[in-house]
């Protein structure tokens, strides 16, 4: 069910879960102060216990409070509220919530109506995106409602503005900082504030080419094309070219016989419209565009085709890097 911010600030107090719109995706939110409300998300989600939540607040006062923030966090702080998560000595904050970690990572988000309820509860609330581990993160309020409306009080709050989750990073000594997860917060970004930012091991795991674990996916496979692939499109049998090419270098996915397969095209650029097979994220290849468009599209897709065939972003810097990060997360095989 859909309820007002009122009443999920009742529920929350009373020790329940509820999903909370942000700027970056919904997430599925409890009381950190409570431990039963953090057992019921991992429980929803079915999220390992070992990943542990971020922790949102609506004041930076509220950090301060739930943790030991030195003089490196603080300079970190200084960009809240937004897209960013910072990882800090944590205080009266349950071990479940960090998984079994002395780190706490906390985020302010700018979406209105989550300050507003923050602020209401004054703790800090963790919140996953609400999404069932292993999917899509919801983007808007009806993709959490496919997930759980029927189960779990949802406050609306359009689509989120960002469309991608926080950047995840952590102090490693003065002036240096790990970035744990890519995101609207970009190394380009840091690196101008006067920061070094030292290469994350978990990130080089995902940097690496042909098959990747998956993390996170649509429930049909997608393929993740170089950008230079998008010129096939213009072909008029663009779809034979780009699986003769894949089963060239990948022979196994010819089990997958996409010939016969319903395949949607998730794409950028002016030359392409939004038709019904393509779906273009931007026209003018706009990466913020991108972010935003790209979780809706993939969750439109998975309804509508077999096989979603995608291109990476135009920039493989700045937020390029959060989206092929995200592209990569959801593909089967990457050529
Ligand atoms: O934008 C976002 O960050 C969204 C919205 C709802 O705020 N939240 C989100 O949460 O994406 P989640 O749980 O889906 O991803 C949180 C990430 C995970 O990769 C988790 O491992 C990492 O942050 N994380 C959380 N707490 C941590 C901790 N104490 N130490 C290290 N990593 C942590
Ligand atoms: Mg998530």
């Amino acid at each position: 069910m859909f309820v007002t911010a009122k009443k999920a600030v009742e529920l929350l107090l009373q020790g329940n879960i509820v999903i909370l719109p942000t700027e970056t995706v919904y997430g599925l939110a409890g009381l950190a102060t409570k431990p039963s409300a953090i057992e019921k998300i991992y429980k929803v989600k079915k999220r390992p216990k070992e990943n542990p939540l971020i922790c949102h607040v609506g004041d930076i006062r509220t950090i301060y409070e739930y943790s030991y923030v030195n003089a490196e966090e603080e300079k970190l702080l200084s960009f809240f509220p937004g897209p960013l998560t910072v990882l800090i000595r944590k205080r009266n904050i349950p071990d479940i919530v960090t998984a079994g970690s002395e780190f706490c990572a906390f985020r302010m988000p700018t979406h209105k109506i989550f300050l507003e309820i923050a602020n209401k509860v004054t703790v800090p609330i963790a919140a996953p995106s609400a999404n069932p581990s292993g999917r899509i993160s919801p983007t808007s309020e009806e993709i959490a409602y496919e997930y759980f409306g029927e189960t779990i009080d949802i406050v609306k709050g359009g689509k989120c503005e960002i469309g991608i989750e926080s950047t995840v990073v952590r102090v490693i000594k003065k002036n240096t900082l790990e970035i744990l997860r890519a995101g609207f917060f970009t190394k380009e970004f840091f690196v101008n504030q006067g920061f070094t930012i030292v290469e994350s091991k978990k990130e080089n795991d995902f940097l690496s080419p042909g098959l990747l674990p998956k993390h996170y996916s649509p429930s049909i496979p997608l393929i993740l094309f170089s950008q230079n692939y998008m010129e096939y499109l213009k072909n008029e049998n663009y779809k034979e070219k780009l699986i003769t090419i894949l089963e060239n270098v990948y022979e196994p996915i010819k089990k997958q016989n996409l010939r016969c397969k319903k395949i949607g095209f998730l794409i950028y650029g002016e030359e392409f419209k939004k038709n019904s097979i393509f779906y273009n994220l931007s026209k003018s290849s706009n990466l913020q565009e991108i972010a935003k468009n790209l979780f809706l599209y993939l969750k439109e897709m998975e309804k509508n085709f077999d096989v979603i065939f995608a291109f990476k972003p135009p920039i493989k810097e700045g937020l390029g890097v959060a989206i092929i990060d995200r592209l990569r997360r959801a593909s089967e095989f990457e050529i």
